[in-house]
């Protein structure tokens, strides 16, 4: 595992370009499985999960083609329905291949998803949607096996929570039972979401109601090829307008879609950042002075992203007073905070909450990321401290954020990427 050394305190300027959605990459890529034909897809970041996930695709038959953003994936002339564990191991959004290969395949085979350091992240919504959905679930050995067992005319599916991934596990999978109709109550709104039923419909899908808390599935007898261009990343974009405001910065975002990010937005504003839209995708950051201390609830989309608090507890470490965090998608993803106050970071944090006293300064430190995101509010915590950093065990970071250390670079930032 390789290490960022990073000098601090320095301000972001200059000008970034936001990448691809990996979260609406992922599941796109995983719904091709779905198609009789040739699927292009543009605007792909080149990120560590995507070639996972393109492994698992050519595993299961097929023919993958990946350069320059573009993704061209050809169906299978082989199918292969058992995906192998040291795949589905090495990323949890593997998992969503399993309905979409049962679905077409009429079986198939995948191992459950490991944990991570965000806390446990059951599947029981998908297993039980797909039971729903005419599939007979059996669990042996950590290995799920998905066959369609009956038909059915029409699914009610009403979701606990408003899974991301299980709404879109869900939907891929409805959408080629021919003649099923099926609704999803208390679905998942992320655009990400939105962006999977556009690549749905446009493969000769429908898929209605995206976007909103109930969808609807009109299953068809098939799916064909589509060229489709991925959303951009609203969390790549979210952590670069955060650090360039941890920084007192002033510098450009592009490339982003400012609708993604209404709830970044508002906090930011409320705290003294200047955020002014120069075009549709285009933002400029800047900010003068120690940020003023916020409440920020962590929800599902529309509001504030979970993908995002590590990188606002940075930002607000060094706030003129005291903010709080509460995080309700995962009520123990507060890892990072031990590594936060090796930096001399003020943060408690009890049942699901962080209270963060804001300090003048925090001075650089040897820290350890634990999840990806994480790596990624490390990184800014060593831009605005006082000295060196060191952020080890962080080769994860590259599993979301494509070339970051160029990005960074470009920004002003004096940042090192060691083996
Ligand atoms: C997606 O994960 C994202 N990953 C995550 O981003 C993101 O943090 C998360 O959604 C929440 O927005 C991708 O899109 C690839 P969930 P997912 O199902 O789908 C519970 C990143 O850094 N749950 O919405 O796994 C679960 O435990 C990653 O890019 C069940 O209980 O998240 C959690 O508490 C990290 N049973 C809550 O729902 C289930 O069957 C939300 O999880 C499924 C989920």
């Amino acid at each position: 595992m390789g290490k960022l050394i990073v000098e601090g305190p320095v301000r972001l300027t200059g000008s970034v370009r936001v990448s691809g959605s990996k979260n609406s990459a992922l599941p796109i890529l995983a719904a091709a499985l779905l198609c009789d034909e040739r699927v292009v897809l543009e605007n792909v970041p080149n990120l560590m999960d995507i070639h996972t996930m393109i492994e698992i695709l050519s595993a299961a038959g097929c023919r993958v083609f990946f350069e320059n953003g573009v993704a061209i994936i050809d169906p299978p002339t082989n199918p292969c329905t058992d995906i192998p564990y040291e795949l589905v191991r090495k990323m949890r959004a593997s998992f969503n291949v399993l309905g979409p290969l049962a679905a077409k395949f009429q079986k198939a085979s995948v191992s459950l998803p490991g944990g991570c350091s965000i806390g446990v992240r059951p599947v029981d919504y998908h297993l039980e949607g797909l039971q729903k959905l005419g599939f007979s679930i059996k669990i042996e050995h950590g290995i799920v096996t998905a066959e369609m067992e009956k038909k059915i005319d029409e699914a009610i599916i009403s979701l606990p929570f408003p899974s991301v991934g299980a709404t879109e596990h869900i939907m891929t999978t409805a959408a080629i039972l021919d003649g099923t109709h099926t609704v999803i109550e208390n679905a998942a709104m992320e655009p990400e979401i939105e962006d999977l039923a556009i690549f749905l419909n446009r493969a000769g899908c429908r898929v209605l109601g995206a976007g909103t808390k109930r969808i609807e599935v009109f299953g068809v007898k098939k799916a064909h090829g589509c060229i489709h261009k991925i959303i951009p990343d609203r969390i790549e974009a979210g952590t670069y307008i955060i650090a360039i405001a941890a920084t007192m910065g002033d510098a450009i975002v592009e490339g982003l879609d400012v609708s993604h990010l209404i709830s970044l937005f508002d906090v930011l504003k409320n705290s003294g950042v200047s955020l002014s839209q120069l075009d549709r995708d285009k933002v400029r950051v800047s900010m003068d002075r120690r940020p003023d201390p916020i409440k920020i609830q962590v929800t599902p989309y529309p509001g504030f992203p979970t993908d995002l608090q590590p990188q606002i507890i940075v930002f607000l470490s060094k706030a003129q007073g005291t903010s709080t965090v509460i995080e309700t998608v995962f009520k123990s993803r507060f890892q990072h905070v031990d590594e936060l106050r090796r930096f001399g970071a003020k943060i408690e944090v009890s049942d699901g909450t962080a209270i963060v006293y804001g300090v003048e300064r925090l001075s650089g430190a040897q820290v350890s990321a634990t999840d990806l995101r994480a790596a990624a509010a490390l990184v800014i915590a060593g831009l605005i401290a006082n000295g060196t950093t060191s952020v080890n065990e962080v080769d994860q970071i590259f599993r979301g954020y494509e070339d970051i250390v160029q990005k960074l670079s470009n920004l002003s930032a004096v940042i090192e990427y060691q083996k």
